[in-house]
Formats: C-alpha cells, structure tokens, sequence
C-alpha cells in the first residue's frame, strides 16, 4: 500500500516495520474509533428527518409536478458535491405575487388553475430569505466525516442512481436518510455494484421509479447488472475501489 497520499497513514509509516505500522494502524483504529463512538451526534444515522426551516417538498416537487433532481442539484453530476439549490432557483417558480389577483404570477396549482398558495406561510418564508439574499439554513442530513472522500460525480458517472443511496426521495415530504453511510455500506457495493449499476447511456440516473423497477426484476444482478460491472473494468477508470487510500487520504 503507498501511504503517500493516506493522511491517517502519514508518509513517515512508509520507514518504520510491519509489526510497529499495524500496532500504530490498530491504535489510530482505537483511538479513532473511540473519538467517533464519542463526538459523533446521533442524529446522523439511518432515519434522520431534521426540521427544515421552509417546509420543502421533494414529493410534491420531484414526483408531482415531475421536476429532475438536476434542476435544482445541478452539480451533482460534475463534482463532488450534490449541491442545495439557492432561493433563486426556487424564485424560478415562487416569484411574483400578482397585485390584482394575489395569485403567484409563475406557479401554478397541480390542477393547472394559478396558484391558490400565494398566501402560504411557507412560501412568506421562502420569499423573507429570497428578499434577504442570505440563503436558507437547510439542515444538513447526509454528512460524511471529514476524514472520508466522496464523490457524487464519479458515481453517477459509473450509472449508480440517487435511488441506490438516498431511496425513493421523490417520494418523501420530507427528506430523510435511508441508507447507513457506513463504511460497510460503502465496501457492500464496491465488493459487488452489479445489483446497483444501471445504464447511464439511457440517462435515467434520476428517474427514480424507472431505476428501482429495472434493479427489481429477477436475475438483474446476474444479468444486466453483470454485464455494467464488466465494463466498469474495460474503461481507464479504477473499478469501485476498496484500498483505504481511496476513501482516506
Ligand atoms: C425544486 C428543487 C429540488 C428538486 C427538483 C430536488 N431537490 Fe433535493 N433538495 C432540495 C432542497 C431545497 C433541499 C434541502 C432541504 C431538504 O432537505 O428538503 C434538498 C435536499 C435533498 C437531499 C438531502 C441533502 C442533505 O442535506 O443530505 C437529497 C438526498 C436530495 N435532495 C435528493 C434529491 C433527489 C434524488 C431529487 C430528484 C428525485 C431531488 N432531490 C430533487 C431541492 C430540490
Ligand atoms: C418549476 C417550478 C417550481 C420550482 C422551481 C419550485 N417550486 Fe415550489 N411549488 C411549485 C408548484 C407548482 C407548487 C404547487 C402550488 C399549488 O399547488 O398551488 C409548489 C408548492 C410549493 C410549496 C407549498 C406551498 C404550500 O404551503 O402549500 C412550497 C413551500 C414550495 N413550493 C417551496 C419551494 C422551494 C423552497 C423551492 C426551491 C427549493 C421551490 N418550491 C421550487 C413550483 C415550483
Ligand atoms: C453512491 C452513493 C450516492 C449516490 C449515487 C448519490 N448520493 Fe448524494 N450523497 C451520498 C453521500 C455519501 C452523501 C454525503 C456526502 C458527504 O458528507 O461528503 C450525499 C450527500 C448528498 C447531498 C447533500 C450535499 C452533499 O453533496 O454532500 C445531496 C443534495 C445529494 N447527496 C443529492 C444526490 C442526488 C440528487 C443524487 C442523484 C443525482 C445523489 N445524491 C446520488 C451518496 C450518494
Ligand atoms: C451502490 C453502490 C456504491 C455505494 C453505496 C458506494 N459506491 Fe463508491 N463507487 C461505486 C462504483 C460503481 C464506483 C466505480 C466508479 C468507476 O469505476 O468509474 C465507485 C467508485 C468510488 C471511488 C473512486 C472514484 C472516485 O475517484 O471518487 C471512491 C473514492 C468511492 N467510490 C467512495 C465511496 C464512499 C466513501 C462510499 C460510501 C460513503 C461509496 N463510495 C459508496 C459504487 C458505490
Ligand atoms: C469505499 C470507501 C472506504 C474505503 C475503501 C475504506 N474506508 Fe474507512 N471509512 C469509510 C467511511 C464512509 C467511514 C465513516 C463511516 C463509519 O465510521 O463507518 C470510514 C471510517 C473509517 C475509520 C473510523 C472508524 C470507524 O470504523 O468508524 C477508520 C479507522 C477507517 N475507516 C479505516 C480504514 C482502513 C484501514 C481502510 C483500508 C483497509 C479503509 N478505512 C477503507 C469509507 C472507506
């Protein structure tokens, strides 16, 4: 292993003996271990729902009204970072209120007639922070520690859905964490991604119905999901990785 580039694992690892580098390895594991059980807040696991401080609504948004999640994460698919859109990408929509009819100018209601929400206090919120120009203080809800490395672009780019991690978010009011985001869970599917990979020529990535359908049918793993994995290997890129300098450096 080069531990050049492994920030727990520093350079100076590379001169010292086997014997001593695993005491050192298993120590840091200890040490880390017991900083983790102690400092990390309970609430980033499996379940978390924080309050958010507009009551966005991904099912009403994503699924309803049929909106990509790239049209609010716009990033998600060149960096690293799925980023939260700003009130401005809301304000596409939420914008004017019309003076003669009070009605949203933009927004209309699902039934197609303008919008009868213009008076919702949610929306008041929404346009306080528009108005402000400070953004909204969205909760964070899936949070890595910082001694771990992930990248969304690379996975979406290997034809692995939101649907694989974060669930069926356009069915959510609320969002909410569905996956552990656990070392394990990572090296899970590293170890074998055929039952998450889809064909991301057919660019579905977010189409989260249509990918939980795909990955549901009988002998996908050993069929389809098969054959992506197979060509992950024949690209120039590393197959999902499971070296601890890919995810700790
Ligand atoms: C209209 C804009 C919009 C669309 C469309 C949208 N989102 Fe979001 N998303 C947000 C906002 C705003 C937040 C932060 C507030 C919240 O958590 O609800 C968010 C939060 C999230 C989070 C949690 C982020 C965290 O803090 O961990 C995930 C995961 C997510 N969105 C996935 C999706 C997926 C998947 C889709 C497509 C099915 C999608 N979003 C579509 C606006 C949008
Ligand atoms: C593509 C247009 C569009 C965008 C962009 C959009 N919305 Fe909406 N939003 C709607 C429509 C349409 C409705 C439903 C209105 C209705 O039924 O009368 C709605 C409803 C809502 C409601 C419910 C209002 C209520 O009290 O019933 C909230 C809150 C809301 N949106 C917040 C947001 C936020 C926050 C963002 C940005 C992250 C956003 N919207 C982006 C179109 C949009
Ligand atoms: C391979 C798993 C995986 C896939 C695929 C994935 N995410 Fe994530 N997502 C994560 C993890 C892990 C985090 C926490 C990252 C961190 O803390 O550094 C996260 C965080 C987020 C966040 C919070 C901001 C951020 O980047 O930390 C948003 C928003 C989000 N994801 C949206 C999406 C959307 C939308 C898609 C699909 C287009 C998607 N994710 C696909 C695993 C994934
Ligand atoms: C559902 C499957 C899946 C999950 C869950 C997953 N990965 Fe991956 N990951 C992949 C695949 C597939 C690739 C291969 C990309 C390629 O070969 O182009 C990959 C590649 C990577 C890479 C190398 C590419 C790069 O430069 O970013 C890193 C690092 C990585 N994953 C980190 C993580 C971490 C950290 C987690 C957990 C928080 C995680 N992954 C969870 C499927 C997954
Ligand atoms: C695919 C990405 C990935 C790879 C490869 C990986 N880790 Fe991790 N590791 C994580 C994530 C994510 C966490 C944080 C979540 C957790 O604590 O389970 C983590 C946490 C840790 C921790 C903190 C203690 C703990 O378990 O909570 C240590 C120590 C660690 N990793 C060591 C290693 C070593 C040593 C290797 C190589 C054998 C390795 N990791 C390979 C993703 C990875």
């Amino acid at each position: 292993m080069s531990g050049a580039t492994v920030a727990i694992f520093p350079k100076w690892t590379n001169s010292i003996p086997a014997f001593a580098l695993v005491s050192v390895i298993s120590g840091i594991v200890v040490v880390v271990a017991a900083f983790w059980a102690y400092a990390t807040p309970a609430y980033w696991e499996v379940g978390y729902q924080p309050a958010q401080p507009i009551n966005y609504n991904h099912q009403l948004h994503a699924q309803q009204l049929g909106m990509d999640c790239r049209y609010c994460h716009t990033n998600v698919e060149r960096s690293k970072i799925a980023n939260i859109p700003s009130t401005n990408t809301c304000m596409n929509c939420h914008t004017v209120v019309d003076d003669q009819t009070g009605y949203l100018k933009k927004a209309v209601s699902l039934d197609g007639a303008p919008s009868t929400h213009f008076k919702s206090p949610e929306l008041q919120k929404l346009r306080a922070f528009a108005a402000s120009g400070e953004p909204a203080p969205w909760k964070r809800i899936h949070k890595l520690p910082d001694y771990v490395q992930f990248n969304h672009a690379a996975h979406l780019d290997a034809g692995v859905s939101c649907f694989s991690c974060h669930g069926r978010v356009d069915q959510m009011a609320v969002v909410y964490q569905q996956k552990p985001l656990s070392m394990k869970w990572c090296l899970d599917c590293h170890r074998n991604p055929a039952p998450n990979l889809i064909d991301k020529t057919r660019g579905r990535v977010t189409d989260l119905a249509w990918v939980e359908g795909q990955l549901g049918q009988a002998g996908y793993a050993q069929g389809v999901g098969a054959q992506l994995a197979e060509s992950l290997g024949e690209r120039s890129r590393q197959n999902p990785p499971t070296h601890c300098s890919a995810c700790h450096y």
